[in-house]
């Protein structure tokens, strides 16, 4: 079974730092996010992917390649215009194999596959939906089931009080190349606002099933924040490139470390990272490959991609920086969000 990754979003929501990079290549843990979800995949036994991409698609297939560095196999769809969520789809209808999966790529998760795919083989369905509960439904996409777990209602993002249930889209599906019939080619289709209400309405079989494992969409600053925090609190095991210390402490390769530099835990700091004497890091501070940190340095609840530099005595709070910034010595910076071309967006 192969699996389509849609990846083609503006990803609106997490900018400025998705002003030039495709949300799903941001870093989760210094790591670009696909490269974990790929290896998440391959470890609920799938290697072989179809990338739908349209914003930056140069990014991911440079990065991403073929797929062999990672021993999987990639193939891309690429849009001219962005086709939507079912239009994606379709438009990788002739790569796909007769049940695939679909999966959100900038859904965070760790979720099992195999107990989806033995539930969508059982109810004979063309498509069942991973489904989560949350406590505010109305950002995401919000189902009624029946007691068997047919979907008999699907609303995008409702409104606070009209939300069916607190059941929701997880963004991953399992479905049958049959159910693509519904869909138009060449044309922009929501498989959420369209195609979902019409394979309902025709009664094909829609399911629904319970996921298991952790699952966050980072579509927002504060959640990409949040799915950090829980990444370092090991809520979510995504494997670490950095060796941990044995106490909430990860150090990647050729870090050089001054005097009196404290670490409060937790705190990841990637490969080449020079720290100057007297900082203080952490609690909460994700450190990207390659970043200089002057002396007498503050930063806790931020995360720095690679490259930045921080001079002396500058202090960080609540922060998100893109790659290769710079923060000159004793700014103070308390929940900025920045990216290097795109400027900064305060919140
Ligand atoms: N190739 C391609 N083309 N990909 C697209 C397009 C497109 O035109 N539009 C969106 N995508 C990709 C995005 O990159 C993202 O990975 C995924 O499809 C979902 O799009 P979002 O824009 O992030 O949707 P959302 O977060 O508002 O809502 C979706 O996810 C929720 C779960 O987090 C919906 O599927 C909701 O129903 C769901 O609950
Ligand atoms: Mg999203």
């Amino acid at each position: 079974m192969k699996a389509l990754l849609l990846a083609g979003g503006l990803g609106t929501r997490l900018r400025p730092l998705t002003e030039n990079l495709p949300k799903p290549m941001a870093p989760v843990g210094n790591r670009p996010w696909l490269e974990h979800l790929l290896l998440h995949l391959k470890r609920e036994g799938i290697d072989e992917f179809v990338i739908a991409v349209k914003h930056y698609p140069e990014i991911i297939q440079n990065h991403l390649g073929d797929g062999s560095r990672f021993g999987v196999q990639i193939e891309y769809a690429i849009e001219q215009s962005l086709l939507g969520t079912a239009g994606a789809i379709k438009n990788a209808e002739s790569l796909l194999s007769d049940r695939f999966l679909v999966v959100n790529a900038d859904i965070i998760h760790e979720v099992s596959i195999l107990p989806l795919v033995e539930y969508h083989i059982q109810h004979k369905g063309l498509v069942t939906i991973g489904l989560t509960e949350v406590e505010d439904p109305s950002h995401y996409g919000v189902v009624q089931q029946t007691d068997n777990g047919e979907i008999v209602r699907f609303v995008e993002k409702p409104k606070q009080d009209e939300a069916p249930s607190r059941r929701i889209n997880a963004g991953i599906y399992v479905m049958e190349k049959e159910a693509l019939q519904w869909i138009p080619k060449n044309k922009a289709v929501s498989i959420e606002k369209e195609t979902f209400p019409l394979l309902i309405e025709k009664n094909v079989g829609v399911f629904g099933k319970i996921i298991n494992g952790y699952w966050m969409d980072m579509g927002t600053n504060e959640r990409y924040r949040k799915v950090h925090w829980d990444l370092l609190d090991r809520k979510c095991s995504f494997p670490l490139k950095e060796k941990e210390q044995g106490n909430g402490i990860w150090v990647g390769k050729d870090v050089q470390i001054g005097s009196g530099v404290l670490f409060l835990p937790p705190v990841l700091i990637g490969d080449q990272v020079h720290i100057g004497e007297r900082s203080v890091i952490g609690p909460y501070a994700v450190i990207g490959d390659g970043c200089t940190i002057g002396k007498h340095v503050r930063c806790s609840e931020t995360i720095l991609w690679d490259d930045c530099k921080v001079h002396d005595s500058a202090q960080l709070s609540n922060c998100i920086f893109g790659y290769d910034l710079e923060l000159g010595a004793s700014h103070i910076l308390y929940q900025a969000v920045m990216n290097r071309t795109a400027g900064v967006l305060q919140g």
